[in-house]
């Protein structure tokens, strides 16, 4: 007996051995790159991590200890190129390998999420994660955007946009067949804003890759409002709209069918909790909301792009900072403005603060038919994702004041239309309240997400609804509805009091 359990403990000790030897460069040797050549491989053995992951990347927060993983950092050129790529993948151990690969996305200008929390939580869930900078280091374009002033550096421009993401599926596969000696079962998408652009991208151009996941104006020259007129029009919004779904939870279910019209509120005084100072709301703070509503139009009212729920926070869209004297300078968000100046104008000393709609018109349509064909996912044909039998989940916090959810409703629209077998590949899900990818703390916040796709894909459990959670207030589970369903208030029948309708 005693013989049996000594050798069930040596047969222990010598896999940890050979786990930590094949955490080695030598076990991805071969390792190779269709049009990439690979620079260098370095490894790296954790043990016992213990990191207090946040919410986040569609997962609730989660305080991952004991955690073994075998760290494999991947280099490669795509020759002629000038760019180099950094791939990165984190792998648990054999034996708490769920048989998945996840490829976990960026945000913002980044590629990919390099840090510990984002790799951490998957590998403490099983996945071998794979993420890759997309051929820069810097995040800002003013690094990296321009091969000089006026030319776009295109090798690297595209390798951010589409190829690298392709490269980081093929590098984490085989990865996994080196570490593990056997393929992945299945390969999951995972990410929001930039990393629901790049799942899109994969589902339109790389169907076979993943099994499948993701998640998704101009100012008056001249005026600034300030940002503190834009919290009295939100709050306005809130309290004339908040009670026609039935329910005051400072939650709008259905914000468009939201009429309240901000030039009532012109000449109105409001506190501003932030300084304690009163303001008096101004006529162009009541314009910029509305342009923000209606969306990007050309002068002459034709339409260019979606605008933002009308619960929606307008600070990031119409951002300004103000002097204790109470002048405000415009402060817009950075993302719009490193495009125009990097991608469109091509131009650092471009002034975006002060150009006018006759101006953005022709800037909207070239970035359009410059770049839509390199980083756009506009394309409704998901056939061959279908043929892949792949999977899409999305989901749109309707409150997101960064990318309105219209224009990904739009799009699930075209993709439903034209295919009336869609909705047994693609599920669409809108959250009501929602912040950007659940940022901060109103609405209801769908964190097992990836779960319900796991579930869809591997047993066939068709996500009808998603679950999704308050995070302040009355804390309470809801079910988000599959487009076109949406939320409705039902009272005690409903799940959180809520239904799908
Ligand atoms: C790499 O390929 C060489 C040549 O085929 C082979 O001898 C070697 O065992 C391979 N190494 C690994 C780690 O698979
Ligand atoms: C993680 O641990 C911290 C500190 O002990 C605790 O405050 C927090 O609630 C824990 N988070 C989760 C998700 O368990
Ligand atoms: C494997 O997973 C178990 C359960 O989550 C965990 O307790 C253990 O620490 C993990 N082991 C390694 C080596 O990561
Ligand atoms: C290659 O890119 C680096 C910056 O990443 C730049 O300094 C260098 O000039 C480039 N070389 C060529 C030949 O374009
Ligand atoms: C991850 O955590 C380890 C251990 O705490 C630390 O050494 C490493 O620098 C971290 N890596 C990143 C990318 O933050
Ligand atoms: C806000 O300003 C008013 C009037 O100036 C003053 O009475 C009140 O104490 C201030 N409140 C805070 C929290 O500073
Ligand atoms: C207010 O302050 C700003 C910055 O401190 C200054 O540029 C501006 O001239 C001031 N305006 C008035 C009306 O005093
Ligand atoms: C915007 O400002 C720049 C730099 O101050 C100036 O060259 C340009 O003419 C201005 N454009 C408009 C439309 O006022």
């Amino acid at each position: 007996m005693s013989h049996r359990i000594k050798a069930l403990v040596l047969a222990l000790a010598e896999l940890s051995v050979s786990a930590q030897e094949i955490c080695n460069p030598a076990t991805f040797q071969n390792i190779s790159l269709f049009g990439g050549r690979v620079l260098h491989i370095d490894t790296r053995s954790y043990s016992d991590l213990a990191v207090q992951v946040p919410e986040g990347q569609n997962h609730n927060a989660k305080n991952v200890s004991g955690l073994d993983v075998c760290e494999v950092k991947i280099a490669y050129e795509r020759p002629g190129l000038n760019v180099t790529v950094n791939t990165i993948v984190w792998l648990p151990t054999a034996e708490n390998w769920s048989g998945r690969l996840l490829g976990n996305g960026g945000g913002g200008w980044k590629a990919g999420v390099e840090d510990n929390a984002t790799l951490s939580w998957a590998a403490s869930e099983g996945f071998a994660v794979v993420s890759t900078d997309g051929g820069h280091v810097a995040v800002d374009p003013s690094q990296w955007a321009l091969a000089s002033t006026g030319n776009l550096n295109w090798g690297l421009f595209e390798t951010f946009a589409s190829t690298s993401l392709d490269d980081a599926a093929t590098l984490g596969k085989e990865v996994i067949k080196a570490f593990y000696g056997k393929p992945a079962s299945y390969s999951y998408w995972n990410g929001c804003s930039q990393g629901g652009r790049q799942g899109y991208l994969m589902a339109q151009r790389y169907p076979e890759q993943y099994d499948v996941q993701n998640s998704f104006q101009l100012t008056n020259a001249g005026e600034y409002p300030n940002s503190c007129e834009f919290e009295a029009i939100l709050a306005a919004v809130i309290k004339s709209c908040d009670a026609n779904d039935g329910l005051t939870d400072t939650i709008i279910l259905s914000p468009g069918d939201c009429t309240f019209d901000p030039s009532t509120l012109i000449g109105q005084q409001h506190i501003c909790p932030s300084t304690n100072r009163t303001i008096t709301i101004s006529a162009a703070a009541a314009t910029v909301a509305k342009q923000a509503w209606t969306g990007a139009t050309s002068p002459s009212g034709e339409f260019l792009w979606h605008g933002l729920s009308k619960d929606s926070n307008l600070l990031l869209h119409a951002g300004t900072t103000c002097s204790p004297n109470g002048t405000c300078l415009g402060a817009p968000e950075p993302l719009p403005i490193s495009w125009m100046k990097y991608f469109l104008a091509l131009d650092p000393t471009f002034n975006t603060l002060n150009i006018t709609t006759a101006q953005f018109t022709p800037l909207f349509r070239s970035s359009v038919d410059r770049y839509d064909s390199v980083i756009g996912t506009s394309n409704p044909h998901l056939t061959a994702l279908h043929n892949a039998g792949a999977k899409l989940l999305s989901w749109h916090g309707l409150a997101d004041p960064g990318i309105g959810h219209s224009g990904t409703e739009h799009y699930v629209r075209q993709v439903y239309d034209r295919d009336p077998l869609a909705a047994s590949y693609y599920r669409y899900f809108e959250a009501p309240g929602l912040d950007h990818c659940g940022a901060g703390t109103k609405g209801f916040y769908p964190g097992d997400a990836l779960g319900s796709l796991i579930r869809w894909v591997e047993e066939g459990v068709v996500p009808e609804t998603l679950e999704a959670r308050t995070r302040e207030g009355v804390e309470k589970t809801v079910e988000l509805c599959a487009w076109p369903k949406k939320m409705v208030y039902v009272g005690d029948e409903g799940k959180g009091g809520f239904g799908c309708k």
